[in-house]
């Protein structure tokens, strides 16, 4: 995509307002596809993405042996004949999701080399809870220079394990091996994002048999690997992307209508939203900001899903900075994950850090300058921010945007913002 050559320019002083259509969800589709590991055939994908992250998880499958081929937003997996059980450093480098082929492999062979995770520079990152959930089914690990080694000596066992935290990645790595667990396996304080729910519902089109879907307590009964089958699974809509341009309508004042997403996905995004002065409208598959109010100061802390997504913490940090008084936004989820204050005080926001809180305290109006994509969602905010603000700003690092929002200049403009890519030499 050349995006390591490009920057984003946006001139400021503008409006978002008409209809945008959400692509399906990243954070759903990187997890089905490694799903398709567990059913030896072909797994048609739909709604998925168009964005780098998708491809990275396909080099992923493809190095496994796998058979991947994409036409528009369909996706076909052939799972049939897999070569290799190991991810190599350079993939799971370039993406931390790489790790979710972890489960799938050790439930399809038994055994899986996959290498410690990078990706996003926003904390620690761990994945003791991975770890700690896979050997209580029976995994035993070993790290061999920088490869994680896993085994099955004993077979894959069901057992009951309490997250320690609701870990999204935890959570989904212990459902694909224990979908093919011998006996019931039990997940308390289980992760609740509803792509969670999308990957239970697809690993269920498989032949696999869960229940408490959507709960924080998911009841997997395990069934032979053999009897696990592909399917054709449609990914469901991607709620940070909508939350993101719903945070653009309430900043420009809109109103900004998001299809294709499920409006109870952003229950508290849409509080927040109302809270800040906005007018929010939903129906089944659509939700509409409008603001004719001068924004409130708010606060917010993330939380676990259903808590406010620390996935949408920049783009409201943005709307926070424009409030009218002190607004506190607490990160919970992440460290690190305020490096888009930096960033953003660069365009005249006022903003202390203290710790995991930012105080952050409103002012009339933002100033255009260059600025850097510190990650996906920061990169988001920031090109959200150059429409309002005065004059013209230069976004730098948006390979970071390109991992995670389809065609994202496309979509703003469409919307009536003057943003495009250029060559950063130009
Ligand atoms: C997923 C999402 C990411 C989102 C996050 C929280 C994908 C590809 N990414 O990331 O966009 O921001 O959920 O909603 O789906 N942790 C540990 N040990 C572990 C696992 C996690 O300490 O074994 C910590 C992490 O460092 C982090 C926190 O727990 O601070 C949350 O991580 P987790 O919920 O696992 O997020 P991801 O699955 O990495």
């Amino acid at each position: 995509m050349g995006s390591a050559n490009e920057v984003i320019v946006v001139h400021g002083n503008g409006n978002l307002a008409g209809e945008v259509a959400v692509s399906g969800a990243k954070n759903s589709a990187l997890k089905l596809m490694a799903a398709s590991v567990l059913g030896r055939g072909v797994t048609t994908l739909r709604n998925v993405p168009l964005i780098d992250d998708i491809d990275v998880m396909g080099e992923v499958l493809a190095y496994l042996g796998a058979t991947v081929s994409r036409t528009d937003h369909v996706l076909t997996i052939d799972t049939a004949s897999l070569t290799r059980n190991e991810t190599p450093y350079e993939l799971v480098t370039k993406m931390r999701a790489s790790i979710a082929v972890l489960g799938p492999l050790i439930g399809r062979f038994g055994e899986a080399r996959v290498a410690m995770p990078g990706g996003c520079q926003i904390g620690a990152r761990n994945i003791d809870m991975h770890l700690v959930g896979l050997e209580a089914l029976g995994v035993v690990f070993d790290v061999d220079h920088g490869i994680i080694v896993a085994h099955t000596p004993q077979g894959l066992h069901g057992a009951q394990v309490t997250l320690e935290f609701p870990s999204v990645g935890a959570t989904e790595n212990m459902l694909m091996a224990a979908v093919c667990a011998e006996g019931e396996t039990v997940i308390d304080n289980a992760a609740r994002e509803p792509e969670i729910a999308d990957l239970c519902n697809m690993l269920n089109e498989m032949g696999a048999k869960i229940s408490g879907i959507g709960t924080s307590s998911i009841h997997v009964e395990g069934v032979p690997v053999s009897q696990l089958h592909p399917c054709d699974h449609t990914t469901v809509g991607d709620r940070i992307e909508a939350g993101t341009f719903l945070a653009g309508g309430a900043l420009t004042g809109g109103p900004v209508t998001v299809r294709g997403i499920d409006p109870d996905y952003l229950r508290m995004a849409i509080t927040k939203l109302r809270s800040l002065g906005c007018e929010v409208e939903t129906d089944q598959d659509w939700i509409r900001v409008s603001r004719t109010a001068p924004l409130n100061a708010i606060d917010i802390q993330t939380l676990p899903h259903p808590g406010f997504p620390t996935d949408l913490q920049a783009q409201f940090m943005l709307l926070a900075a424009l409030g009218d008084g002190l607004s506190v936004i607490t990160e919970n989820v992440f460290e690190n994950r305020f490096m888009f204050a930096a960033e953003l005080m660069r365009m005249g926001a006022d903003i202390d850090l203290e710790e995991h809180h930012a105080l952050v305290r409103g002012v009339d109006g933002l100033q255009g300058a260059p600025v850097s994509a510190t990650d996906l969602r920061a990169g988001a905010a920031l090109v959200l921010a150059g429409i309002i603000a005065e004059g013209d700003t230069t976004v730098h690092g948006i390979a970071h945007i390109d991992r995670g929002y389809e065609d994202y200049v496309g979509k703003l403009s469409s919307l009536g913002a003057d943003v495009k890519r250029v060559s950063a030499s130009a």
